[in-house]
């Protein structure tokens, strides 16, 4: 097994990210708590090839990270790479985005998740994009999920993100997607 350090302090993603590569030789740990990179890029893909390859150089190790996020459309892709600082937690997101988009008739958004993979010396070995498209609610549904979810909606299953079971929504978020892409990249690298 081949260590896989993961560029956030956050358990959950841990195990979201383990769940994606579970069968392959890729061993994920958290990275350590007092290191923070601040995400200065103008792009997800960026932020996650700045997460990464600051936490692989200092760690000395393999490091993989995302940068996520929601674009809507009639806001001109907000809140997009500021999607966490949006607001002070879920509820005053979602209740900032609701009142920005107001009766808006274009409710399309997408979910983006860049992930990026740096070898230990900080070169970025390989990286890749999902998209999930939706459309955003007038109100919340559903208790599942984090940040968004309530009002995302996804019309291929009839459902927000949040009246998803994990499972089901970890078969076609955009984290999934970015995932199907980069495997087989990361099963031809040479750890
Ligand atoms: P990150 O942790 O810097 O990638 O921030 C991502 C932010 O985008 C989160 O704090 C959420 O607000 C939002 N986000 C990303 N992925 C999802 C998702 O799957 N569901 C709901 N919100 C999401």
């Amino acid at each position: 097994m081949t260590l896989l350090v993961v560029a956030t302090g956050n358990p959950g993603k841990l195990k979201e990210m383990q769940a994606y590569l579970t069968a392959t030789r890729w061993q994920l740990q958290l990275k350590p708590p007092e290191l923070e990179v601040e995400e200065t890029g103008q792009t997800f893909m960026e932020n996650a090839r700045l997460k990464a390859s600051e936490v692989a150089k200092a760690t000395g190790e393999w490091s993989i990270a995302d940068d996520s996020g929601l674009m809507v459309n009639a806001l001109g892709g907000a809140p997009g790479i500021y999607s966490a600082r949006y607001g002070k937690d879920d509820a005053d997101r979602i209740s900032r985005l609701l009142s920005e988009l107001g009766n808006t008739r274009d409710r399309a958004a997408q979910f983006v998740c860049a992930l990026a993979i740096s070898r230990p010396d900080g070169a970025i070995a390989c990286e890749a994009e999902g998209i999930c498209p939706g459309e955003i609610l007038a109100a919340p549904r559903g208790d599942n999920g984090f940040g968004y979810d309530p009002v995302f909606y996804f019309p291929e299953k009839g459902k927000t993100f949040a009246e998803m079971s994990d499972k089901e929504k970890h078969q076609h978020s955009h984290r999934a997607r970015a995932f199907e892409t980069i495997l087989p990249q990361l099963d031809r690298l040479n750890g």
